[in-house]
């Protein structure tokens, strides 16, 4: 089967970025970043992704009168690449209705919590100060709604009672970098299909472990 052109989308460090890039140095993976685009041209992902032979584009979103414009170089780009699918990778601008429609169920995004709680920004915040026992990571088709749209997978944190912030991030980070990855495999391997609102992956694994925290054995 002919591989999954994906261009990968940026705005900053690009972690998740190196993620996808490395599961697609796999022969076997389904899928091969043909791209990496941001619109920030200080992204320090774009150095590695130039590096690992990836073909990169700048284009910054403050060089454009309207999102509309921006979009439209985006997609103009785009067209040039031939690309299949988009993953959202820490792109920090808001992509407006028309846009997202017109990829509509081939842009992915990660977001560093369990969606739907805490869209937007300063999550990991938010999940200290609600009190809430779990918080983690989502990969999910992106809808015009931010942080919106069918969740293909999640991977739950839990947090500690001494998080902070930072430490929490961290933690997410290390399974989202796992997280992307399946996701893209599983989308590029066409086990993926998307019923309304809701996911369904084919022969996807009928159990999965109950995490409780605090643990059942604390003394
Ligand atoms: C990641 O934690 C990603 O989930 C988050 O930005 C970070 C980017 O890190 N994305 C969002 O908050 C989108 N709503 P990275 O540049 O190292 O991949």
């Amino acid at each position: 089967m002919a591989k999954l052109k994906v261009a990968v989308f940026i705005s900053s460090r690009g972690s998740n970025m190196q993620s996808l890039v490395r599961a697609c140095s796999d022969p076997e993976f389904p899928a091969e970043i043909v791209s990496v685009l941001s619109n920030n041209p200080e992204a320090a992902g774009l150095k590695f992704a130039a590096e690992h032979s990836i073909a990169t584009r700048v284009i910054d979103h403050r060089d454009f009168a309207s999102r509309a414009e921006f979009e439209a170089e985006i997609n103009r780009y785009l067209e040039t690449v031939k690309v299949d699918l988009i993953c959202l990778a820490g792109f920090m601008r808001l992509l407006t209705a028309d846009f997202v429609n017109r990829w509509r169920d081939r842009i992915l995004n990660i977001h560093p919590s369990l969606l739907p709680a805490f869209k937007g920004l300063h999550v990991h915040e938010r999940a200290i100060e609600s009190g809430a026992r779990f918080t983690g990571c989502t990969v999910h088709y992106v809808r015009p709604e931010m942080d919106d749209g069918p969740i293909i997978a999640q991977a739950v944190v839990p947090i500690l009672q001494d998080d902070t912030p930072d430490a929490l991030a961290a933690r997410i980070l290390e399974q989202e970098h796992r997280l992307y990855p399946l996701a893209l495999r599983l989308v590029a391997s066409k086990r993926v299909k998307i019923h309304g609102s809701r996911v369904l992956i084919e022969n996807g694994a009928e159990e999965s472990a109950v995490l409780i925290n605090p643990p059942l054995d604390i003394s």
